[in-house]
C-alpha cells in the first residue's frame, strides 16, 4: 500500500509541470513566469504588478462579445487577438467596424484601452460597443494586462 501511494505521488509529480503549460507554450497566466513578465514588461511599469488572475476574471464580461486568442472568431466584438498598437479598427479587417472607432484616430495601448474601458462612448461617441464601463481602476489594470498577455500568444 505504501508503496502505491508512493508511485502516485511520482506520477502527480510527473504530470504538473504538463498540466501548468496548458494554453501558453509552457508559460502560466503568473506575472512572475518569464514569458509574462516579459510582455508586461512592454507596459508601463504599474501593470507589473496587476493580479492576472482577476483580468481573466474580469475579462469574463468582455468575453461575452469578444475572443482573444489566435484566429478565433469575431462576434458581436472584433477578436482582440494581436490588438496592442493596432489604429483603432484595423487589427480584424473583415470586421465591420463603426465609422466613428475608424475615424478616431487612437491607436491602442495600455493608456487609450484604459479610457475606452472607463466609458465607451465618452471616448468614441458613435461607438458600437455598448459596455457600460467598468469604474474600478484595479480591475482595469487587471484586465488589460491580462488582454496583453493573451492577446500576444501568452497564457489565457
Ligand atoms: C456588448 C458587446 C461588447 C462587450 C461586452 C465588450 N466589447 Fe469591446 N467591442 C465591441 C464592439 C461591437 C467593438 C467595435 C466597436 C466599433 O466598431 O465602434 C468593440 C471594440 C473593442 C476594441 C477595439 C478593437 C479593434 O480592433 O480596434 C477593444 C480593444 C475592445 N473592444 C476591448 C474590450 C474589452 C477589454 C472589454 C471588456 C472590458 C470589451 N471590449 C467589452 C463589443 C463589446
Amino acid at each position: 500500500m505504501r508503496l502505491l501511494n508512493t508511485g502516485l505521488w511520482l506520477a502527480a509529480l510527473a504530470l504538473a509541470p504538463a498540466l501548468a503549460g496548458c494554453g501558453g507554450g509552457g508559460a502560466t497566466l503568473d506575472r512572475n513566469d518569464p514569458k509574462v513578465k516579459a510582455l508586461l514588461a512592454e507596459l508601463p511599469p504599474a501593470y507589473a504588478a496587476a493580479d492576472l488572475a482577476n483580468g481573466r476574471n474580469k475579462f469574463e464580461l468582455c468575453r461575452q462579445c469578444h475572443t482573444i486568442v489566435k484566429d478565433g472568431p469575431s462576434m458581436t466584438g472584433p477578436n482582440l487577438f494581436g490588438v496592442f498598437g493596432k489604429a483603432a479598427g484595423t487589427n480584424q479587417p473583415a470586421f465591420a467596424y463603426s465609422d466613428g472607432l475608424k475615424a478616431s484616430g487612437l491607436t491602442w495601448d495600455a493608456a487609450t484601452i484604459d479610457k475606452w474601458i472607463t466609458d465607451p462612448r465618452a471616448l468614441v461617441p458613435r461607438t458600437k460597443m455598448s459596455f457600460p464601463g467598468m469604474p474600478d481602476a484595479n480591475d482595469r489594470r487587471d484586465v488589460i494586462a491580462y488582454v496583453k498577455v493573451a492577446s500576444s500568444g501568452g497564457p489565457n
